[in-house]
């Protein structure tokens, strides 16, 4: 058999650059070397493209890739012709990128990589665009008659014009939400810029914070929640695994708790919930994904409220965290589908939906 050469595109210009290192750590590692060669193709902090080196020796001491950023081996993109580093043209079958956020997770790179018609794993353009946003997320649920938490969102533009009427508009919040409530970016993940606020005071901190990550931020009812999450594999018949608990430590599952703090929250795989409802949990996951338009793979997660039972979805991670220990891989394997084999069918997936593609015929 001969092997594909799959490339996996790691680091990136988005907060979540270290995440990935570790998620694409994890990817390599899986990847089964009898049926495929390895490229790696590390983006810096700065958004600089480059070709790492092959054997991956710190991969092989630390479990964790290094990023080099060597100019000579800079990768230079011809849209219709492929990627070059070093004067060579690379020879990629399949691309994998293990990107979170921004340009990763956004419809951003699988944008280029459509142009480039290259096949990739995880969801396409639309799919990707709609699952980083929140707010168009959360519309599509709606429309869908799928529960999700009430929210209002505002605009930088908005909030900056001196005849914007703050005081009015916090008022209506607390008027309608109560507190304690929750102020994020629209498109952002980690937690990053996120915050809980018990009054006035600290909700007019947390809306510059939440603008520091995104131009268009949201606020919401903060609710007293179980967080369960569902992976879910397919294009268009997705399938749903296992869901898993988390039950964060901290006051909410903040950034801290997600990756610095060891002990910030516990995964509890799986959920212990009871038959129905893990049942109406993977139904909804399934209806959430296909009518965000993502294909490939995501993670989607849920509340469900303490006080009434109520399910209710949260948000969707088209390129969910990816190492050995997170959720989502975790939740494939709890669901019978072991990390080595995930990934195989990933590539599948993402070979399928270039076939289907490639049939089209443009001209009139
Ligand atoms: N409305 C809410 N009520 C209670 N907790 C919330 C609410 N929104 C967010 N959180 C808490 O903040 C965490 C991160 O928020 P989330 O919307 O999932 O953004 P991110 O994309 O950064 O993960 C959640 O896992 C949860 O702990
Ligand atoms: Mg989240």
């Amino acid at each position: 058999m001969n092997k594909k050469n799959i490339c996996i595109i790691y680091g990136g210009k988005s907060g979540e650059h270290e995440i990935s290192i570790r998620s694409a750590s994890s990817v390599v590692k899986t990847l089964d070397e009898n049926k495929y060669n390895k490229i790696l193709i590390g983006i810096d902090k700065t958004g600089r493209w480059y070709l790492q080196p092959e054997a991956e020796e710190s991969l092989r001491k630390t479990g964790i890739l290094t990023l080099t950023t060597d100019e000579a081996r800079k990768i230079v993109i011809i849209p219709s012709e492929g990627f070059f580093a070093d004067h060579k043209k690379l020879d990629i079958d399949f691309v994998m990128p293990v990107l979170h956020g921004t340009n990763g997770e956004d419809g951003t790179i699988q944008g280029l990589l459509e142009l480039m018609d290259i096949p990739y794993s995880g969801a396409g353009v639309l799919g990707s665009s709609v699952g980083m946003d929140k707010e168009i997320t959360k519309k599509i649920w709606a429309s869908e008659g799928l529960e999700t938490v009430p929210f209002k969102s505002l605009n930088l533009e908005v909030f900056s014009d001196d005849a914007f009427p703050l005081n009015d508009f916090l008022n209506g919040l607390e008027k309608e939400y109560g507190y304690p409530l929750f102020v994020k970016p629209v498109r952002a993940g980690s937690s990053v810029g996120i915050s809980r606020a018990e009054n006035p005071e600290e909700l007019k901190a947390a809306l510059p914070k939440a603008f520091q990550f995104d131009s268009r931020i949201m606020i919401e009812p903060a609710i007293d929640a179980r967080e369960i999450e569902c992976s879910v594999i397919g294009n268009l018949t997705a399938a749903a695994y296992q869901t898993g608990e988390i039950a964060p430590t901290h006051e909410f599952y903040d950034y801290e708790a997600k990756y610095i703090d060891e002990n910030g929250a516990r995964l509890i795989i799986p959920a212990n919930l009871d038959t129905e409802t893990s049942e109406k949990i993977r139904e909804i996951a399934v209806k959430a994904y296909v009518s965000a338009g993502i294909e490939g793979m995501a993670r989607v997660d849920f509340f469900i409220d303490r006080r009434n039972g109520k399910i209710l979805l949260n948000e969707v991670n088209t390129i969910p965290g990816f190492t050995s220990i997170s959720m989502f891989p975790k939740l494939c394997e709890a669901g019978g589908l072991e990390y080595s084999d995930m990934l195989d069918k990933l590539i599948e997936l993402g070979e399928e939906r270039i076939k289907l593609n490639r049939k089209l015929d443009f001209n009139i």
